[in-house]
């Protein structure tokens, strides 16, 4: 499948979303790197840059998740992996006061750095809500930490919008 290239009149890149495989393990934690530093950034007091597991169990762990997707986007002839997102699709639990509904939350997206503003973002997002279609959900429904100025130009340009606010205060 293609994507598209931004800049006028230059050729297309194509751009293959498909399901992660075990061998993506190096290429997925080079970028979840960059997503957990970027979050780390944004929020020090949540997130940790140097936390995650990155072994190869966790990783396997990760791609055998029954209720989730990981996908990657891979360009050039060598297919090179340059983004990923993770999906999961939920269901509201019985409470008489909520909506029975299922809905796909993505957990994680990220576009290596040089390769953004290319269509590979959208592609993903384009993906991961087929994948969640076809298990049913109803929903993408996803969550930004203030100061993600680029996520939010993103998400609003896919058509989304806010749905609820998280507020928080220091308590002294
Ligand atoms: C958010 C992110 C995934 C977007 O990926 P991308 O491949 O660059 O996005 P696309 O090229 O598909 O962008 C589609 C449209 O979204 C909008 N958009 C994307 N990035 C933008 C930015 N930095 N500023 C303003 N608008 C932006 C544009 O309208 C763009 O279309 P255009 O390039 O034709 O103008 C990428 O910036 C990223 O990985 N960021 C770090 C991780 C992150 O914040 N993840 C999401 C929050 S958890």
């Amino acid at each position: 499948v293609s994507g598209r290239r931004r800049a006028g009149g230059a050729a297309p890149a194509p751009v293959r979303v498909r399901a992660a495989a075990a061998a993506d393990g190096p290429a997925a934690r080079g970028l979840l790197r960059e997503n957990d530093e970027l979050h780390a950034a944004l929020a020090p007091g949540y997130f940790r840059a140097a936390g995650r597991d990155e072994s190869e169990g966790a990783w396997r762990r990760l791609l055998d998740e029954p209720n989730g997707a990981v996908l990657v986007a891979a360009t050039g002839a060598g297919g090179a992996v340059v983004g990923l997102v993770i999906v999961r699709v939920y269901d509201t639990p019985p409470d008489p006061t909520m909506v029975p509904r299922r809905r796909a939350h993505v957990d994680t997206l990220v576009v290596a750095a040089a390769e953004r503003r290319r269509g590979v973002g959208r592609r993903l997002m384009d993906e991961a809500g087929v994948w969640a279609r076809a298990r049913g959900a109803e929903e993408l429904v996803l969550t930004t930490w203030a100061g993600n100025e680029a996520a939010e130009a993103f998400y609003r340009r896919l058509g989304y919008a806010p749905r609820s606010t998280a507020w928080t205060r220091a308590l002294p």
